[in-house]
């Protein structure tokens, strides 16, 4: 036997948690970059069909089609100065020495853009959707390099809201790393040096609150002890949290820092288990009302490999307005410090000065924030997850649901469902000609658009792709996915329709179970037959029967006859491969193959062996004979 397929048939053995369907994109919309961009940012407006894309001394503007991708291609250079003066400092990495896009931002009716200026940050302003101009002196702004980080390995976070900027930068060299407000009506803003760690950051939110003046912005971050023993980890993951309402303290004390700065630290791993993940890569939340929601955590342990953990912004906020605070053990008296209220003196000023003490020297809380099913979530680990962004979908029993969308190091993208009682991986999409780490994304719930990219390329995908799932019910509720009903009328699966009324009954969906018994009696029990395609067996060569694999949740056997007996089969890319395995007379007779999931058994492919007689020659059947066999069975069936 070519013993090249027999490693390839026995290198793939299937998980349970593996994504049950598996898809391969190869039709527009796409947008290749002339040249590769290692450092991408992005911005995105819900609703819109245009892409903002960050590059090196380029801004992309990418106007998405079903057809295709408009783009336009701005330059944004640095000034030659900048390049010569990184070019002899030294930056960390000379390719660094460039303007790498950082910050897109749309600031109230303008766009704001930022890049590394070769390490001396600069921003423009993008007018007409066309051109860069200098930032003008209209309200306050901070300088530069308090929104753009000088290197683009050097992570920052940008987050608008009500009108003012928000800027993360991450610790590096000399730099400390800051939390600040940069632009605005607002006063702005800055955390204290020693609240922070070596940060870097992850990511950040607005937390929105039925009270105006509750809202918070969460910002989520890495600290890096630089002095812990080798043996100690040195990565702790944190949130730290804001009040929008923050206007700064007094003139003796945080005159120009934050009021209601807090942080916590956050675990993920196993219960108290040696097996933590303490490197939090990134972090996305979906908020309902008034302080539920989820948070979403993508972290890393020290041998890289990856993990997500989910977290309840109700238990994090519960903590922060509860929790003891780290080193402080006196009674607190009137508000809490860090508690979102509009500051005043009315409490006298002493007790205003002693508030804002305790913030200043004690910003840490002592719970520590703990993932809800207290373990990260069961996810493949085959692929290393790079991104993710996730998605509240509100399905036909008008409950909502969490879908997240997993970019991976081998450029794949994952989509899974998130309920209470676990994961559910509904597909796998590959997407890129080259196979590079998703780098970034962009989700427009709005519009029902999944934004994508690498350092070669970027892509948009259907949110609701539910026309992939087949054409049957069984198919279209086995599917899981929370943006598809079976239309009973029209017998399809489609996009559940914007204000859809479900009380007309005229969609049907199961997202809590693997279960089709929605679909009916009939409809299930009702088996198709295929009919068995011939193959030619010569007398004395070996023959590969390839059964198609749909679902990756489903049990393949093959059948020989009238079933009398069952044949396992081994995967093998996108098929269930039976072989010539002791006692399995693969020369004649009828094989079907049958795939079993949630207690039906259909048939996927059937083919009719036929003892020719002749010999196959032995040049031909040694090198070609069996993989010709399998390769000339797979091409029948597209
Ligand atoms: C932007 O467009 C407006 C209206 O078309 C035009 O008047 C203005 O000059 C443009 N600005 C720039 C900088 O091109
Ligand atoms: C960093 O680690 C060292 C060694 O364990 C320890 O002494 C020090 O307190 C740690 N620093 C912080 C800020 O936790
Ligand atoms: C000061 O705050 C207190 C309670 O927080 C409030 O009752 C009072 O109206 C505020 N005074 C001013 C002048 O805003
Ligand atoms: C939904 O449909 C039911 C009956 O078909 C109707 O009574 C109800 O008013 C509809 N609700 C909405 C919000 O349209
Ligand atoms: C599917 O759901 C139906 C109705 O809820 C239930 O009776 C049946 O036992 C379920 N089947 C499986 C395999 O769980
Ligand atoms: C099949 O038989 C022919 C003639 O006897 C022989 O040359 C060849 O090696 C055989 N092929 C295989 C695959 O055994």
């Amino acid at each position: 036997m070519n013993p090249f397929i027999l490693v390839s048939l026995l290198a793939t053995v299937i998980a349970g948690k593996s994504p049950r369907l598996k898809f391969v994109v190869h039709e527009p919309p796409r947008f290749h970059f002339g040249k590769p961009e290692n450092y991408i940012s992005m911005f995105h407006q819900e609703g819109s069909n245009t892409l903002y894309v960050g590059g090196q001394a380029m801004l992309y503007v990418l106007t998405f089609s079903d057809r295709g991708v408009r783009d336009l291609q701005i330059p944004v250079p640095s000034d030659q100065t900048a390049i010569d003066t990184c070019r002899s400092k030294g930056a960390p990495l000379e390719l660094e020495c460039d303007n790498f896009i950082t910050v897109i931002q749309k600031v109230n009716d303008a766009f704001l853009v930022c890049g590394t200026n070769a390490g001396s940050p600069r921003c423009w302003m993008l007018v007409n959707d066309s051109v860069v101009t200098d930032v003008q002196g209209s309200g306050q702004i901070a300088p530069p390099s308090e929104i753009s980080p000088p290197y683009p390995s050097q992570k920052s976070i940008s987050l608008f809201a009500d009108g003012n900027l928000y800027s993360a930068l991450s610790s590096v060299g000399s730099h400390s790393g800051s939390i600040r407000r940069t632009f605005g009506s607002q006063k702005l803003l800055k955390t204290e040096n020693v609240w922070l760690l070596n940060p870097q950051f992850a990511g950040a939110a607005i937390i929105p609150s039925l009270q105006k003046v509750k809202e918070e912005i969460y910002f989520f971050f890495s600290e890096i002890n630089k002095t812990a023993r080798v043996d100690e980890e040195p990565y702790r993951a944190r949130i730290g949290r804001i009040c929008t309402v923050d206007e700064g303290g007094i003139k003796s004390l945080l005159e120009h820092s934050w009021t209601t700065f807090m942080k916590a630290r956050v675990m993920c791993g196993a219960g108290n288990s040696q097996q933590q993940y303490n490197n939090m890569k990134q972090a996305v939340v979906l908020t309902a009302q008034d302080k539920r929601g989820v948070m979403y955590g993508l972290f890393s342990n020290a041998w890289g490999r990856t993990v997500i953990c989910a977290y309840s912004i109700e238990d994090i906020d519960q903590a922060f307005s509860t929790s003891k605070l780290k080193g402080y053990s006196s009674q607190i008296i009137g508000a809490r410090p860090g508690t979102c209220v509009r500051r005043n003196s009315s409490g006298g000023i002493q007790n205003d000065i002693k508030n804002l003490g305790v913030i200043r020297y004690h910003p840490e809380i002592e719970d520590v924030i703990r993932p809800v099913g207290v373990a990260p979530l069961d996810l493949p680990t085959d692929d290393q997850i790079t991104h993710t962004v996730a998605d509240i979908v509100l399905a036909i029993n008008e409950e909502h649901y969490s879908v997240l969308y997993l970019g991976t190091e081998q450029g794949k993208v994952l989509k899974v469902l998130h309920t209470s009682e676990g994961v559910f991986i509904i597909s796998q999409y590959s997407l890129f000609h080259n196979e590079g780490p998703v780098l970034n994304m962009a989700i427009d719930s709005q519009k029902g658009h999944l934004y994508v990219g690498t350092e070669m390329e970027v892509q948009r995908l259907p949110l609701a792709d539910c026309g992939r799932y087949g054409d049957t019910c069984r198919e279209c509720i086995l599917s899981r996915d929370p943006y598809c009903g079976w239309d009973k009328a029209r017998r399809k699966c489609i996009a559940i329709p914007a204000g859809y009324n479900a009380s007309t009954g005229a969609l049907v969906q199961n997202l809590d179970q693997s279960n089709s018994s929605v679909c009916g009696e009939a409809a299930a029990l009702k088996q198709r037959r295929t009919s068995p395609k011939e193959v030619l067996v010569p007398s004395n060569t070996t023959i590969f029967l390839p059964c198609p694999v749909r679902s990756f949740h489903a049990m393949y056997r093959w059948e020989r006859d009238n079933c009398v007996k069952k044949y396992p089969c081994i995967f093998s890319g996108d098929f269930c491969v039976l072989g010539p395995v002791v006692d399995t007379p693969l020369k004649e007779g009828v094989f079907r193959c049958m795939a079993t999931e949630d207690g039906f058994k259909v048939e996927v492919v059937s083919f009719r062996l036929v003892n020719d007689g002749r010999l196959l020659a032995a040049s031909l059947a040694s090198t070609l004979g069996p993989s010709l066999l399998l390769a000339a069975a797979a091409l029948w069936l597209h």
